[in-house]
């Protein structure tokens, strides 16, 4: 691990499994951390850094980034370097579902969550990546309902499980999926009737491609990207349904976040058991 402090950033950390996992970090790396609760909105992000420093003697610093605002998260990363010089820990947490009783068209609901679930999560990758020290890990929140079984176009699918798959493809295979949902033939084309599960079988995805990359890059020695699912938890997307608790439901991440230096567990799907499991056959996407 590099000296100094480890410095962590979760984003969408204001509420939810982000919120258990900005408290999960605090606890875990304690003294030896400077974990950033990184929030859309200045003021419920500051609330929760207050809930935290008031409640717990927590001491997670606010920082403000969209993860559909490109320029908040090169902001959020030139802060970071000013005062750390890197970045040890990222969380890719924030999205959104759209409800079952949403009245948005499907086209509208695919289009807007792909953008945030997986280009968003992508942008932020993507500024954030190059200030990576050696060893730092990297968490793709993803979920069960990623599941690859959903694809019905064995073409498709095929594809997305590719060891070969690079991220232009995938992004383009996204961007298919939000344009047939707009001509409502996304069916057709055998793409899973889920706007939400799609994203997440993209992060899924990406994060082998991108454990791919790294392994590639001898410059980058151990850094460590996982996707993980938290399990069904009791959150406002969940609309509290959810049968764990936000502290349950960051264990998988926390997991993935803290493991050790050279671990094996690399570009892998972890299930909220923190088990390894191999979602290429889709049948193991359990809770
Ligand atoms: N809950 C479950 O059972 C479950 C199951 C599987 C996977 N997951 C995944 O776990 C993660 C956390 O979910 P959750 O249940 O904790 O959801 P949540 O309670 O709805 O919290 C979502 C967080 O993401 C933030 N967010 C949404 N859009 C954003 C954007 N454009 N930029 C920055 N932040 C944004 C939200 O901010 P605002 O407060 O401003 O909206 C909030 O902080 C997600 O990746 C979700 O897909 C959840």
């Amino acid at each position: 691990m590099s000296a100094g402090k480890r410095v962590a950033l979760v984003t969408g950390g204001n509420k939810g499994i982000g919120f258990g996992i900005v408290r999960g970090l605090c606890k875990g790396l304690g003294e030896r951390g400077a974990v950033y609760l990184a929030a859309r909105n200045e003021q419920l992000g500051q609330q929760a850094v207050a809930k935290l420093k008031t409640e717990e003697d927590l001491h997670p610093e606010f920082i403000q980034l969209d993860v559909t605002d490109r320029k908040s998260i090169e902001k959020a990363r030139d802060t970071i370097v000013q005062k750390h010089g890197g970045l040890d820990i990222l969380v890719n947490n924030a999205a959104i579902a759209f409800k079952n009783d949403a009245t948005e068209s499907f086209g509208e609901q695919a289009e807007v969550t792909i953008a945030t679930n997986f280009f968003g999560l992508l942008d932020v990758c993507d500024v954030m990546f190059p200030i990576l020290r050696p060893s730092a890990r990297v968490v793709n929140v993803s979920s069960c309902m990623g599941n690859v079984t959903y694809i019905t176009n064995s073409a498709i699918k095929e594809r997305v499980i590719s060891e070969e798959l690079t991220v232009e493809e995938l992004k383009k295979i996204m961007n298919d999926f939000v344009s047939a949902a707009k001509r409502d033939t996304h069916k057709d084309v055998g793409f899973p009737t889920t706007a939400y599960g799609m994203s997440k079988i993209g992060v899924t995805a990406l994060s082998s491609i991108q454990q791919r990359e790294f392994d590639k890059d001898k410059t980058r020695p151990d850094i460590v990207v996982n996707a993980v699912h938290p399990g069904y938890v009791d959150t406002d997307m969940s609309s509290h349904k959810g049968t764990k608790t936000i502290d349950e439901g960051a264990e998988s991440s926390l997991y993935a976040a803290l493991l050790p230096d050279k671990t094996d567990i690399r570009g892998q799907y972890i299930s909220s058991n923190s088990n390894v499991e191999n979602w290429r056959n889709g049948v193991a996407m359990i809770f």
